[in-house]
Formats: structure tokens, C-alpha cells, sequence
């Protein structure tokens, strides 16, 4: 009897481990026609919903209505996008992605930005206008500046959704009713640090950003009209202004998107349309804070209407008071700030490493295979910006932003220890004069001819080590847009 019932539980739990891969093989190419949430082998786990009124999402995409525009989007857009999935939610609703890039998918030595909608189930505004500023790039490359401008020179990785559950649900929570905006690790206290108690949603977010190394981002929300920037969060959980090493940054960006809006400016509650998250109200666990301490990335969280679930029709006035905001957000990322790449002076090889910029507690890594950096900063400043990589002599430079950005290469030196290369040491101590004025003193001597064939084979592997890092600097630095400044 006890062999039985122990039977019977292994094959409930193998069942039960089984049903997600069941589920995903028989829904193979993602596009289907019913909703998720009804899959039988889910209903295990999700606590049966009030009906609530259909009325509230009349007009707005259904979940797979938006699967569907999405894969629609990757068709009718294939030369500058592609589409992939990050995960999949609670239910198995696949977290769609589209990148938009003249080179989608692959490595560039250019800034990466993401926008995330609809991270709060009942806030769906964000998953619209997403789709709507896709497929207005779309329509615009090569005819419009601006959507040029942002295929050309960055990729933009846009998730509509976060939280497909949470809408289909129309509850701010995932299916599990939990809030992912609170479910990343914290910056003061211990809370979801222990990763297998943290929800999908949230680990394919925190894994895609650290595999794409966003320079910035944002994430769309509903109920008010303000553009917040970090600290979400206070030491002593108290309502306070608590400002990140980047305040003046973050004040910026947050006004690129408030000046660009149709009236987040005149916002009688928030000075400006913009407002540190902390000085709000403090929140733990948030996406934005942890995007900037762990992923590298500046996220500001936007609140863009006043009504988290207006009427359907309000949709193409939001579009149209959002529109500049959105995309100028994202341009800012190559229109302001300072942006390079570091290359050792030895190989001219991309070098990846660190850029830190004085008086600023904050160092940005350079992205892995072309070492290109891209450190965004308040305009109208001076900075002192040091490169540093291991077993190299850091360098630093002094720079005047002005409203437009900055290009600024790198090309440092090895550190030589004393049985580094001899060959470049040999090179570096002027064997330039050497050969030019060295013969002759050696040939007015008289025992010249060792000397002389040890100069020349000397002064010819100088010209071959010379010719090769002078190439390999050429051939490396032909990558990017044309850079101005080396130092
Ligand atoms: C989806 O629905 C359409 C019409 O409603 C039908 O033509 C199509 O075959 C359906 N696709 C699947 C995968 O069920
Ligand atoms: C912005 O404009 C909308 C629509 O015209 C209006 O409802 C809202 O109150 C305005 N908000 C501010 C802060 O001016
Ligand atoms: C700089 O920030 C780190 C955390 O990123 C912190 O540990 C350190 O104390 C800060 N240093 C200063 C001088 O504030
Ligand atoms: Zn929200």
C-alpha cells in the first residue's frame, strides 16, 4: 500500500514536470488562436479569477492578437528587425522580443536600448504604443531622420509585454499574483536574493540583460504622468530624495522624455514631469535600480497616463503625446554622453575594460568583442573620463560636452615588466635615430660588420612589429563611424 501511494506520487510529480514541454511541442511555431491561460495542464496552478467586465480591454490586443501583430511586424519588416523570445511567462506565453537594427542580431560597436511594456498586468498602455512606435520606425527608415537615425546607429530591443498573465488576468501581478516590479534582488535589503524563489518573468529579464548589455532603458507604466529615476529606494525606507552617483544623468534623461511629451512638463505634482523614484515612494525590489547596479543599464520607469486602462480610442492621442519622447529617449543614447572604444597599443586589438568618469562613483564596462563604450552624461559639462584595463596604463582625458556627443578612443600601453617584450622594448628606445645616424658612426669604426648586420636585422624586425600594429589599428578602428579623437 505504501509502495503504491509513493508510486502514484512519482508519477504525478513526473506528469507535472512533463506538461510544460507537452504544452510548448505541441504549439511549435508560437502563433496560436486560443488563449494560453486556458491550457489544462496550467490550471493546476492558477486560482480561478473573478469574471470581471470584458469592456476594459475592448480595442486592446489580446495576448495572442499581439503574438500575432508581433510576427506580422517580423515579416513585414525583415530587413531591419528580428523577432525572438526571452522565456516564457507563468501561463507559457512566450516573452516576445523584437530588435530593430540595420544588422539585427548581430555585433556592432553600437548602443543597445530596451524598452519593456505592460510589467504591471493592469497597465497595458506601454504594450500598445510599443507596437505602434515598431512599426512607425518601420515606416519611416530612410525617410524620416529620426527613425533612420535609430536603425542605423543603435539596437532597440523592444518586449511589449512582460507580463501577458497579469493582462489576460487584467491584475498588476503575474499569474502567480505577484508584482514583478518588486520581485528583483534589492539593493538594501535581503529580499528575493535566492534565485529559484524568483518568478520566470523576472530571471528572463535579468539573464537577457546580461547577455545584451543595454546601455539604457525603460519601462512603460499607467496611473500617472511622470518620468522616475533612480534610487526607487532608501537606506531607512523612509519618503526622501536619494540621488545615485548619476543624479545629474538621470535628472536628463528623465527630461528628454517630460520636454518631448505633449504636457509631462507641466505636471502641477512633479517639478518638471520628472521625479526620483525615492522621493515618491520608496519601493524594494524594482527592475529600475537593478538594472542600473547589476545589467549596467540607465532605466528610467515612465509613467504615461494619468488613466492605467483608458478607453481603446484614447490610444492614438497617447501614441501621438508619446511619440517624440519615446524616440528621442533612445536617441539620446547616440546624441549625447561620451562613446568610444579602448584598443591596446601593442596589438591594435579592441580591449575591453572600464570607463569611469571623476567625481562620479559609477564605472561603465566597455561591451566584449569590439571594447566600444557608449558613458552617457548631463550635457553642458566638464569631465575628466579614465579608461582602465588590467596589465595596461590606464589614460585620462579632459573633455567639454557640449549638447552633442563626444567620441573619445583609447589606445593604451602594456604595462612592460622587466621581462615583457623585448622586441618592443628594443623598438621603443629610438631605434628610429639609431639607424639613421647610428651607421654611420659604426661604419667609421672598424669592426663594423657585426654590428652592422645585428642593426639591420634589428631595424628590420622594428619595421615589421611597427607595420603590423599600424595595420592592425587601421583594420580594427574602420569598424565604427569616424572617430575624431584617439587618445
Ligand atoms: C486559427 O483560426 C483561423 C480562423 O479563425 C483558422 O483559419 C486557422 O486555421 C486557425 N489556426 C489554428 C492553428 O488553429
Ligand atoms: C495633459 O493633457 C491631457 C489631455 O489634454 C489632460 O487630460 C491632462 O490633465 C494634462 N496634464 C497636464 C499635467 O497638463
Ligand atoms: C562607491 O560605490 C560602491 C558601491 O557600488 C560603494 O561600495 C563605495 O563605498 C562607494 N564609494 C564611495 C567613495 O562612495
Ligand atoms: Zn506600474
Amino acid at each position: 500500500m505504501e509502495l503504491n501511494l509513493s508510486f502514484l506520487f512519482f508519477v504525478f510529480f513526473i506528469s507535472l514536470s512533463f506538461s510544460p514541454f507537452l504544452h510548448s511541442a505541441s504549439v511549435p511555431s508560437g502563433l496560436e488562436n486560443g488563449s494560453y491561460s486556458n491550457s489544462h495542464s496550467r490550471r493546476l496552478f492558477v486560482k480561478s479569477q473573478p469574471q470581471k467586465s470584458a469592456d476594459v480591454a475592448k480595442g486592446y490586443m489580446t495576448n495572442s492578437e499581439l503574438e500575432a501583430a508581433i510576427m506580422a511586424f517580423g515579416k513585414r519588416c525583415s530587413n531591419i528587425s528580428r523577432i525572438y523570445s526571452i522565456g516564457t511567462s507563468v501561463n507559457g506565453v512566450p516573452l516576445w522580443v523584437i530588435e530593430i537594427s540595420d544588422k539585427p542580431g548581430q555585433e556592432e560597436a553600437e548602443p543597445a536600448f530596451k524598452y519593456i511594456g505592460n510589467i504591471h498586468g493592469d497597465e497595458p498602455v506601454g504594450r500598445e504604443l510599443l507596437m505602434l512606435l515598431a512599426n512607425w520606425i518601420c515606416d519611416n527608415y530612410l525617410k524620416d531622420p529620426s527613425a533612420t537615425l535609430v536603425v542605423e546607429s543603435v539596437h532597440l530591443h523592444i518586449l511589449p509585454s512582460m507580463n501577458p498573465d497579469g493582462f489576460s488576468l487584467k491584475q498588476r501581478g503575474n499569474a502567480n499574483n505577484i508584482d514583478l516590479n518588486r520581485d528583483f534582488p534589492d539593493q538594501f535589503f535581503p529580499m528575493n536574493d535566492d534565485a529559484f524563489g524568483r518568478q520566470p518573468e523576472t530571471t528572463a529579464i535579468m539573464r537577457w540583460s546580461r547577455e545584451i548589455h543595454f546601455t539604457a532603458s525603460a519601462s512603460l507604466h499607467g496611473g500617472a504622468l511622470v518620468a522616475n529615476y533612480p534610487w526607487d529606494g532608501t537606506q531607512d525606507k523612509r519618503r526622501n530624495y536619494y540621488a545615485c552617483p548619476d543624479d545629474d544623468t538621470f535628472r536628463f534623461l528623465a527630461s528628454v522624455y517630460s520636454r518631448f511629451h505633449h504636457n509631462m512638463s507641466l505636471s502641477d505634482e512633479f517639478q518638471g514631469g520628472i521625479t526620483n523614484g525615492a522621493s515618491w515612494y520608496p519601493i524594494y525590489g524594482g527592475m529600475q535600480d537593478w538594472n542600473y547596479i547589476h545589467a549596467g543599464s540607465f532605466e528610467l520607469t515612465l509613467e504615461i497616463s494619468d488613466n492605467k486602462w483608458p478607453p481603446a480610442n484614447e490610444l492614438a492621442t497617447l501614441w501621438n503625446y508619446n511619440r517624440r519622447s519615446m524616440l528621442n529617449l533612445v536617441l539620446s543614447l547616440v546624441q549625447t554622453g561620451v562613446h568610444g572604444r579602448i584598443f591596446s597599443s601593442d596589438s591594435g586589438r579592441p580591449l575591453p575594460g572600464f570607463i569611469t568618469v571623476e567625481g562620479i562613483n559609477y564605472t561603465v564596462k566597455t561591451r566584449r568583442v569590439f571594447a566600444d563604450y557608449h558613458r552617457l552624461l548631463a550635457p553642458g559639462g566638464r569631465y575628466i573620463v579614465m579608461a582602465t584595463v588590467p596589465g595596461y596604463r590606464s589614460k585620462t582625458t579632459h573633455i567639454w560636452l557640449e549638447e552633442a556627443a563626444t567620441t573619445v578612443d583609447f589606445i593604451l600601453d602594456p604595462v612592460v615588466t622587466p621581462k615583457g617584450n623585448l622586441l618592443q622594448s628594443a623598438c621603443e628606445c629610438n631605434c628610429g635615430s639609431l639607424s639613421r645616424y647610428g651607421f654611420v658612426d659604426f661604419f667609421q669604426g672598424g669592426h663594423f660588420e657585426v654590428y652592422a648586420i645585428l642593426i639591420v636585422a634589428l631595424g628590420f624586425l622594428c619595421f615589421l612589429f611597427q607595420r603590423r600594429i599600424k595595420h592592425n589599428l587601421s583594420k580594427q578602428r574602420q569598424y565604427g563611424p569616424k572617430r575624431p579623437v584617439a587618445v
